[in-house]
């Protein structure tokens, strides 16, 4: 019989455990920051006292996200994950969530399409192991950042107010930022996650009008990262930045498919995902 519990830091240990044993590169630090944003949304499923399972979900107002989402491999097939996932859109809808997002692997679209979740646009992940410092140049942008300006500016494209998120990372120390204007005017940012082993790289946010602000975004925030291994998650439809992401060594790892439940919030202007568990 399974149950779903709030996650509680005694479980974090658990939960870093399980999530790495898909190579998902996890640490108690992701798991906290999960809980700051959403404290309700972090679940464990139990079966009797012992967790076998864990997701967690964030709600930017009408839209919701999913993730981390992973069962025990002794536990699987029993019905476990459902009850994981069908407790996180009633907890979402709860808290007034209109569309629920996931980025989900191929081979699991019939599980989410059950749950009546449709595909939207894909999203493939790229990495690269040691970036080099080759054909990037360094651009002259502003790293300074003033936060409601650029929270502003997200929610008009990311479709969702997700300004607790972007605060949140903005104030880790060594976490990166680069925000282009014109005339005073904010028009794209980018951000990055720099953490100990891996730097992700995104959201990355401009008018789909500055097609060239978006590769000298890429360049100037790739350029503080020489060195470094990198990971970024790039909605599909974005050949020419994967192009140039291909010629400064980035290869292709895996690719996703973007599933919703309810509209489907994918805007023109969102070019880099901040994260696969939370859009
Ligand atoms: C996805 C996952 C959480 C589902 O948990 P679960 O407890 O097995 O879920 P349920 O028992 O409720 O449902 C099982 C269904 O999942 C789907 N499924 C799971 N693994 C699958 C696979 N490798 N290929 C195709 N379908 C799969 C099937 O629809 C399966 O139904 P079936 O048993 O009738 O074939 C679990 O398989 C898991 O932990 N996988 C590894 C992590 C992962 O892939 N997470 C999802 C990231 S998008």
């Amino acid at each position: 019989m399974f149950q779903v519990r709030v996650m509680s830091a005694e479980n974090y240990g658990f939960a870093v455990g399980l999530a790495n044993t898909m190579g998902w590169g996890m640490d108690i630090s992701d798991f906290g920051f999960s809980q700051f944003l959403e404290p309700e949304g972090c679940f464990v499923l139990c079966e009797g006292s012992t967790p076998v399972g864990l997701a967690t979900c964030v709600g930017f107002g009408k839209l919701g996200w999913f993730g981390d989402f992973v069962v025990e491999k002794e536990s699987r097939g029993r019905g476990g994950g459902g009850v994981l996932l069908g407790h996180a859109i009633d907890y979402l809808r709860s808290m007034g969530v209109e569309s629920v997002g996931l980025y989900a692997y191929p081979h699991l679209e019939d599980f989410y399409g059950r749950f009546g979740f449709r595909v939207g646009s894909g999203l493939k992940v790229l990495c690269n192991d040691l970036l080099q410092a080759n054909s990037l140049f360094v651009g002259g942008f502003e790293s300074g950042v003033d936060f409601s300006l650029l929270s502003d500016f997200d929610c008009e494209f990311f479709g969702a107010d997700r300004s607790r998120l972007l605060e949140g990372i903005l104030q880790k120390r060594g976490n990166l930022c680069f925000v282009a204007r014109e005339n005073g005017v904010v028009v794209g940012y980018v951000l990055a996650k720099v953490q100990k082993g891996v730097v992700e790289v995104g959201p990355l946010v401009c008018r789909p009008d500055r097609f060239m602000v978006v590769l000298d975004l890429l360049k100037v925030m790739l350029c503080r990262l020489v060195g470094r291994r990198v990971v970024l998650y790039l909605l599909d439809g974005q050949n020419v930045f994967e192009e140039f992401l291909l010629g400064v060594g980035f290869r292709i790892d895996f690719s996703l498919l973007g599933m919703f439940l309810g509209k489907s919030v994918f805007n023109s202007g969102v070019y880099l995902a901040e994260s696969l568990e939370r859009g």
